[in-house]
């Protein structure tokens, strides 16, 4: 007997052969004849198996017909061929162990479908369901595709640090770490805070980004990336922003913004392609039950195959500006794009992903490259269709002089940024890099509406559960 799973009990290369199951009930049928039809499904894949479990087994009365939805169990049998509509095979029983019962009068996931924001209360049991097994698979699959990417490329994984001093992108959105007793300041009604006896000696945050460290590596090993999570204290109730996020970072030496650009094209079109091969039921599944116009697959196919539109920011305010759009935001040149400038450009204008790029250099953090214009930087976003920004990167300010200045103009210490100025003090190099949020990604390919759903557990304002 051998132990498989439901994903290859359900392929025909398994008929005949003698098999053990292991999962949980998702339909139990009995039929007048005297037998049941069992729906189990253990993860491996969207698809559940069908169990024909036979009222001669000994245990039939006792604990087959109790089997209720969400039961575990194992199932001991022959794989054979099936008649029935949308499986190759199924199940006959030779024994079956019923290992945890699940009361079906308290049990949330009954057959009735649920709204997504009622499983969000559910967050411990929602991954049972069809849409949230989906998710976490396709996740895994980007996950995978996204080390094998860099591995072959030659990049070398690096772990910066999750606690740390300096605000990478000077927005002031930070976690801030610490193991001062917040009781005993508020009693004594403390105006100034002693970080002397403050854990780390200095105020500390959690991250918002592990460029500048790798910054650091990149500029020793040459091709580097970090994927490790990111904390953003900003108060966005929106359904692309979250507080804990996963950050991909890649950092080339030797590496300008056209071959960043590149770079984050390939990127992404290899996580598109692999999801599309190698997630096909998963897909199915997004593109004909959550994508409203059902034609995710499609998007997903035109993109692997063409070009990202590439502008620069001033081009685009150029569109914004000519078009007839109503926007919220009226457009000028120097103003930060808001979400529906980006969603024009990216879904009405060129119904393509585009690479905005060159952008003024005062809405812009003190780590980018300056434009001999004097007015830009080169900086890069990704914008996609449905989800707006998913990528942000840039090539990096590597001249000495340059830097301190923009640092001064930017009212940064220099000294608190030391070791950071000292790698142009020490064989400086063009380099560049960016940031793919990886909750934005995997929204994009399953056309979830809402970035909550694509984590396991969300962590929003004024919301901490499980
Ligand atoms: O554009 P951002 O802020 O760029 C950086 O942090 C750079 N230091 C990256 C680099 O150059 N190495 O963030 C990068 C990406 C965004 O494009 C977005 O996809 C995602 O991170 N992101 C978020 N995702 C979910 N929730 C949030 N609150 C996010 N903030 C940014
Ligand atoms: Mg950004």
């Amino acid at each position: 007997m051998e132990l498989i799973s439901v994903r290859e009990a359900r392929t025909e290369q398994a008929i005949g052969k003698s098999v053990e199951l292991r999962g949980w009930v998702r339909t139990r049928r009995d039929s007048k004849a005297g037998f049941s039809f069992i729906e189990v499904n253990d993860g491996s894949c969207l698809g559940n198996i069908q169990v024909i479990a036979d009222g001669k087994l000994e245990n039939y009365e006792t604990d087959v017909k109790g089997l209720t939805v969400g039961a575990s169990l194992r199932v001991e049998g022959q794989v054979v061929a099936s008649g029935g509509k949308g499986q190759a095979t199924e199940v006959q029983a030779t024994r079956v162990i019923a290992v945890g019962g699940a009361d079906a009068e308290s049990y949330p996931l009954q057959k009735k479908q649920h709204t997504l924001e009622k499983l969000r209360e559910w967050a411990h049991l929602r991954p049972r369901t069809n849409t949230f097994g989906a998710v976490a698979r396709v996740r895994n699959q980007i996950c995978r595709s996204i080390h094998q990417f860099y591995q072959e490329r030659g990049f070398l994984y690096v772990h910066t640090p999750i606690i740390t001093a300096s605000d990478c992108e000077g927005a002031g959105e930070m976690f801030q770490v610490t193991t001062l007793d917040l009781a005993t300041i508020a009693k004594r009604e403390m105006a100034n805070i002693d970080y002397k006896f403050d854990f780390f000696d200095r105020p500390s945050y959690l991250t918002v980004s592990g460029q500048l460290e790798a910054e650091t590596y990149a500029c020793a090993l040459g091709k580097v990336y970090t994927f490790g999570p990111t904390f953003r204290a900003e108060n966005s109730n929106t359904s692309r922003h979250l507080a804990e996020f996963w950050m991909i970072e890649p950092e080339m030496a030797f590496f300008e913004l056209p071959d960043n650009m590149q770079l984050a094209e390939d990127f992404l079109k290899r996580l598109f392609r692999d999801v599309l091969e190698h997630c096909q039921e998963d897909m199915a599944f997004f593109n004909e039950r959550i994508d409203e116009s059902k034609t995710l697959i499609e998007r997903l196919q035109k993109i692997v195959n063409a070009d990202f539109v590439r502008l620069s920011y001033t081009e685009a305010v150029d569109i914004l500006l000519a078009c007839d759009h109503k926007f919220d935001y009226p457009v000028k040149w120097g103003m930060d794009l808001q979400s529906e400038h980006e969603r024009y450009l990216t879904e009405k204008h060129f119904d393509s992903p585009v690479i905005l790029y060159n952008y003024p250099r005062i809405i812009k953090p003190f780590y980018m490259y300056c434009n001999d214009d004097g007015k830009t930087v080169r900086g890069m976003d990704v914008l996609v269709p449905g989800v707006g920004e998913i990528i942000g990167g840039s090539q990096r300010e590597h001249r000495l002089d340059v830097l301190l200045e923009r640092m001064a103009e930017m009212q940064l210490s220099a000294d608190d940024y030391w070791w950071y100025v000292d790698l142009r003090r020490y064989g400086t190099v063009p380099h560049a890099g960016f940031g793919l949020g990886l909750e934005r990604v995997i929204q994009f390919v399953t056309s979830m509406g809402n970035i909550r759903d694509v984590i396991p557990f969300p962590r929003t304002p004024g919301s901490c559960d499980f």
